[in-house]
């Protein structure tokens, strides 16, 4: 026993030299936990500190190309015809063959590439996601940027006017610290540079980096629109006026550590040139953390939410499961929506790896004439001072209670005709999609019963007839949806004469092509509310604005009130529940069906397809719709609902306005 004791000791006195010398790697996530604000690399340097498992990087490649397969405009992608081939051409299948293959340092690196890749795509429906890496951390710059006009025509970018006051609000956790990195004569003067000119990003023309970004932003087909993601907008919300910074002072991931400016500020001959960091803030929807471990178990593992459920399982928990808001919710672009009644309707939405905007727009900025009282959520009305321009501003095709929304729209419309309206502005900016029956109401009440919006006042559809597809049918057909829940049941879609499919039709059968399935009509007609007998507006008295920011169910709206109805449009600047059908269609063991993500994961598509109005055996992706007027703005009215909307009545309706002018007394 004594020889013993002086062995344990120096075993002991041995370890402690051991652990003290070995210097143990910090844990990257440990020292950012509990933190609000981290600095870009910090959180990226958490979020690297993952080694791309095989078993992940299998299980999300086979799980995203399987899904693939219910994805209707794969092949459209890769053969765009002109003009949009150089928009789009992107081949996810062969991406995903070399992202299989490719060796990365992380798995944050790997999510990175197949991000982009999808990004790529340039459609906001389709898209992978995944709530350990996007806007885990979302990275902030406090200068939002604006494109403005001068009044000789030229083209130039500054700091927003309202830069300052929208940052000092939004970051005052945070404002400091830039006022502090301000170099020199700057430091403190942050809100000096708010309206600067801006002559250099990173030394180069700051289109450079506004093309750059249309490269990577997604979402939009059109170039032009991809380039104002870059800029900062506005949005009517569900419960206000928001303000969205734009791609240069937000984005979803913490890979950019600072940028040099080259500016001139407002009323200065001085061409100041610096560095600003960006910083990165935890974000909203993100789970907790004290170490890697806990970041990774609380925001990177699936749910059991990810996966979907059997609606025919367990009755508590499919009860749970449907009153929770969906995983997609956090990354679908409109405000959030009651879920019975969002099961209910088809939606058809865009998704982002930032969740949408919740900052304000600043007070001087938000209109500043009453909205009538007919207005809900994201439908707000008003009666412009000209007396005889109305305007709705649509945030979204998505609010809350669809029932109070469709009467909203229509019992504003008609309030703003007995206040005398003659004429019609519909602001879409930022409006990103949602009840696909809302937009073909809002069609049918503005134009009045016609060709174009009876019985159809969307456009015709296909969705993709896989294998998988077609066995969920048959499982349907069989008795496997008795209470008529699944989106693949016949009864839930009508064929092209617009007439239900029979309970048992297997209506995926192809009829004579083979990868999409029929042609499918519209299913918002008869209407749950009665729309009026005459139209609202007279097409030429309509005009439908936005920054080109208006996708999914706004883009069917505006598309089908301009090409079938002649409303002139103005640039100023699906739901999947995939889990859900395969779970409860009981094919999840189908060898091709998708298996569930392990990740905390999900994945959008585009389930159907609109086919054109000018060649209506194509789909209306890959026909022209560009606007009839490109209304450019000078400084003094951007990011200002009320202004633009009277700049645009003044001199878009002037015919009307000079008829006016002309009947009205002239006094001496
Ligand atoms: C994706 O699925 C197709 C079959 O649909 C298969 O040929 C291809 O190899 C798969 N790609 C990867 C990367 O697994
Ligand atoms: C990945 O790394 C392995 C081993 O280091 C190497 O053999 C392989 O060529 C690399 N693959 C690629 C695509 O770089
Ligand atoms: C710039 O100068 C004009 C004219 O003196 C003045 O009205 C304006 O407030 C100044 N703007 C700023 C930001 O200093
Ligand atoms: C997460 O941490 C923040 C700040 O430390 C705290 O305010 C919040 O209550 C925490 N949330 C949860 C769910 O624990
Ligand atoms: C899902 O998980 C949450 C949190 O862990 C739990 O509260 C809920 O009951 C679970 N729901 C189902 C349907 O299992
Ligand atoms: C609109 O609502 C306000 C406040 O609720 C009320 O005072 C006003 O009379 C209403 N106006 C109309 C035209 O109903
Ligand atoms: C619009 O109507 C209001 C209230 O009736 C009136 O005060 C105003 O003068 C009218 N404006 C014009 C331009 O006719
Ligand atoms: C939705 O709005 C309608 C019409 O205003 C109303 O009758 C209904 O109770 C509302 N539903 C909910 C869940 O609030
Ligand atoms: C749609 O169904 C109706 C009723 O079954 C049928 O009369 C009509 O021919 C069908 N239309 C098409 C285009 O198949």
């Amino acid at each position: 026993m004594l020889v013993g004791r002086p062995f344990w000791l120096s075993l002991v006195v041995c370890l402690v030299i051991e652990t003290s010398g070995a210097k143990p790697v910090p844990d990257p996530c440990a020292i950012i936990a509990g933190k609000t604000w981290v600095l870009p690399k910090e959180a990226r340097d958490c979020m690297s500190s993952f080694p791309l498992h095989e078993s992940i990087r299998t299980n999300i490649i086979e799980v995203v190309n399987k899904t693939l397969e219910f994805h209707t405009s794969v092949n459209y992608q890769i053969q765009a015809p002109p003009p949009f081939d150089a928009d789009v051409h992107e081949d996810l299948v062969a991406d995903l063959a070399r992202i299989s293959k490719e060796n990365y340092s992380s798995e944050f690196d790997f999510h990175i590439d197949i991000y982009r890749s999808f990004k790529r795509v340039n459609d906001g429906h389709c898209g992978v996601y995944n709530y350990c890496f996007d806007s885990l951390y979302v990275t902030y710059i406090p200068l939002p940027l604006v494109l403005v006009t001068t009044s000789d025509g030229s083209q130039h970018v500054r700091v927003a006017p309202e830069a300052f006051e929208v940052a000092s609000n939004e970051f005052k956790d945070n404002i400091e610290f830039w006022q502090q990195a301000l170099p020199g004569h700057l430091k403190g003067q942050l809100a000096s540079l708010s309206g600067a000119k801006v002559l250099r990003i990173n030394g180069m023309d700051p289109f450079v980096a506004v093309n750059e970004n249309a490269k990577t932003t997604g979402s939009y087909q059109a170039f032009g629109t991809r380039q104002n993601s870059f800029f900062s907008s506005y949005r009517r919300g569900a419960t206000g006026w928001q303000y969205s910074m734009g791609n240069f002072a937000l984005q979803a991931h913490p890979l950019v550590d600072d940028v040099e400016l080259t500016l001139q500020r407002v009323n200065s001959s001085v061409i100041d040139t610096f560095k600003l960091p960006y910083r990165s803030r935890f974000g909203s929807a993100s789970k907790n953390f004290t170490d890697a471990a806990s970041y990774r178990a609380n925001n990177c593992v699936a749910t059991n939410r990810t996966n979907g459920i059997d609606l025919y399982g367990d009755t508590a928990g499919v009860q749970t499961y449907q009153q929770s808001p969906p995983p997609i919710a956090y990354f679908q672009q409109q405000p959030s929506v009651d879920h019975e009644d969002a099961r209910k309707q088809p939606i058809n939405v865009i998704l982002d790896g930032l969740p949408l905007t919740d900052i304000d727009l600043p007070e001087q900025l938000q209109p500043n004439i009453p909205a009538l009282n007919q207005s809900y959520s994201v439908a707000q009305f008003y009666m412009l001072k000209d007396n005889v321009t109305g305007v709705l501003a649509l945030g979204s095709f998505s609010a809350k209670n669809f029932t109070a929304f469709g009467i909203s729209l229509l019992s504003g419309l008609q309030e703003l005709k007995t206040a005398g309206a003659e004429r019609l502005i519909v602001d879409v900016t930022n409006n990103g999609g949602g009840y696909i029956c809302i937009a073909h109401w809002l069609h049918r009440i503005i134009i009045g019963p016609k060709k174009s919006t009876e019985p159809q006042a969307g456009l015709d559809s296909t969705t993709r007839a896989g294998p998988v597809a077609r066995l969920i049918v048959e499982s349907i057909v069989s008795g496997g949806d008795p209470e008529e829940l699944l989106s693949y049941n016949p009864i839930q879609w009508t064929n092209a004469s617009h007439h239900p499919f029979p309970a048992a039709s297997e209506w995926l059968k192809p009829v004579d092509v083979t990868i999409n399935g029929r042609r499918l009509g519209q299913e918002c007609q008869p209407f749950k509310w009665d729309p009026p007998e005459d139209g609202l507006f007279e097409p030429r008295n309509i005009l439908i604005v936005s920054n080109g920011r208006c996708a999914s169910s706004c883009s069917l709206f505006s598309i089908t009130m301009s090409k079938s109805d002649g409303v002139r449009t103005v640039v100023v600047g699906g739901k999947t529940t995939f889990g859900k059908i395969i779970a409860t269609s009981r094919l999840k063991n189908h060898p091709l069906a998708p298996p569930d993500f392990l990740t905390n994961s999900l994945q959008g598509i585009t389930w159907r397809l609109g086919y054109g109005i000018d060649d209506p055996d194509t789909p209306e992706e890959w026909q022209s719709h560009t606007a009839d007027i490109n209304f450019p703005l000078n400084r003094d009215i951007v990011n200002n609902p009320v202004a633009i909307w009277e700049t645009l009545a003044r001199q878009e309706f002037r015919e009307s306005e000079i008829f006016r002018m002309q009947t009205e007394p002239i006094y001496i």
